[in-house]
């Protein structure tokens, strides 16, 4: 069995150690794993390269990924697609496994299997937002990078009181990352691209956490109002200083975590052993806390919004009955 490998979309903690581990389960059963170097560009260009173990162990536990990615919507454009059949034949592949985000598992499981090439996708980003999953490859080591930050932070919040810290996490113009990390720090307040709210809800939510804490902390998703002036607003409103920490791409290279590294491992395994009972399109997915194939692919799921209890709970929104403008 000749298996192809391409990354596409974001990168993610945890792809590395998949790819090691499906590397060396097909190498103990003479199975070949080849590699496109720069996800579908690279692919189309023909940079092609067989993977081995060897190549990836320095690698297994450390973000980004080794195979290079790309977000170019290649496809899209004339001709790709019979280059791509082309490119395919001519490197005898006999299957793929996709590593990629929403867009990603959308688009190419299909074209894949209109020519009858299997293909078994892993949902790998950080934004925790493919539908039909509970559970993203490197959404737990994001939310493990801005505990770090987020603890240094309020160490200092402790001992020199007074401030609001606002921490900006990755996510885009998805919540679910920004909501989860809020959640696990136990932010004082939350802000979502998806929920709209008042500035004046927020610079009254802040202050009281800093009369009754000594500190506030805020999270924010670099997608929602304010991520860009919020810092400067709310000393406004609240005659407080607020000093804002961005988590950036440092949170998406940031090591994969003990969950996501079992993760990858249970992944790689449940779409090389799909891939060797001849499943022909499938989704790597977890339901129930339970790594699962899906068969078939991602059109009949239903992105869902951030869970509007949670978002409610951690800004105190439940009880006082006020709402902030969602
Ligand atoms: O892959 C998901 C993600 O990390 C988002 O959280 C973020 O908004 C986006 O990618 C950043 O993309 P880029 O690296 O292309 O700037």
């Amino acid at each position: 069995m000749r298996t192809l490998f391409v990354v596409s979309g974001g990168d993610a903690p945890g792809i590395n150690a998949a790819l090691g581990q499906y590397v060396s389960l097909a190498a103990r059963h003479g199975n070949v794993v080849l590699g496109a170097n720069g996800g579908f560009p690279g692919l189309l260009e023909g940079n092609i390269s067989p993977l081995s173990f060897d190549r990836i162990v320095p690698w297994l536990g450390r973000g980004g990924s080794v195979l290079p990615s790309s977000r170019d919507p290649v496809l899209t454009q004339n001709d790709a697609r019979v280059r791509l059949k082309q490119v395919l034949e001519q490197h005898q592949v006999d299957n793929v496994v996709l590593f990629g985000g929403n867009g990603t598992l959308r688009y190419i499981p299909p074209i894949l299997s209109e020519w009858d090439i299997p293909c078994i996708g892993l949902p790998t980003t950080i934004d925790n937002d493919v539908p039909g999953t509970e559970r993203t490859l490197g959404f737990d080591s994001a939310c493990n990078f801005a505990y770090h930050a987020i603890d240094g932070a309020l160490t200092t919040a402790h001992a020199l009181r007074g401030r609001i810290f606002m921490v900006e996490t990755l996510g885009g113009t998805c919540g679910n990352l920004a909501l989860a990390v809020a959640h696990g720090a136990g932010a004082h307040a939350v802000i979502l691209p998806e929920y709209e709210y008042e500035d004046h809800w927020l610079g009254r939510r802040l202050a009281e956490a800093v009369k009754q804490d000594g500190f506030a902390l805020l999270v924010i998703c670099e997608g929602a109002r304010g991520a860009r002036t919020l810092a400067d607003e709310i000393p406004k409103l609240t005659s407080i200083r607020v000093r804002d920490v961005r988590l950036g791409h440092a949170q998406r290279g940031g090591d994969a975590s003990h969950i996501d590294r079992v993760l990858a491992s249970e992944m790689a395994r449940s779409a090389y052993n799909a891939l060797r009972a001849k499943l022909q399109t499938g989704i790597i997915v977890v339901r129930q806390g339970k790594v699962q194939v899906h068969e078939g692919n991602l059109q009949s799921f239903t992105m869902t919004p951030p869970d509007r209890t949670l978002y409610h709970i951690i800004n105190g929104l439940e009880e006082s009955g006020e709402h902030s403008g969602d």
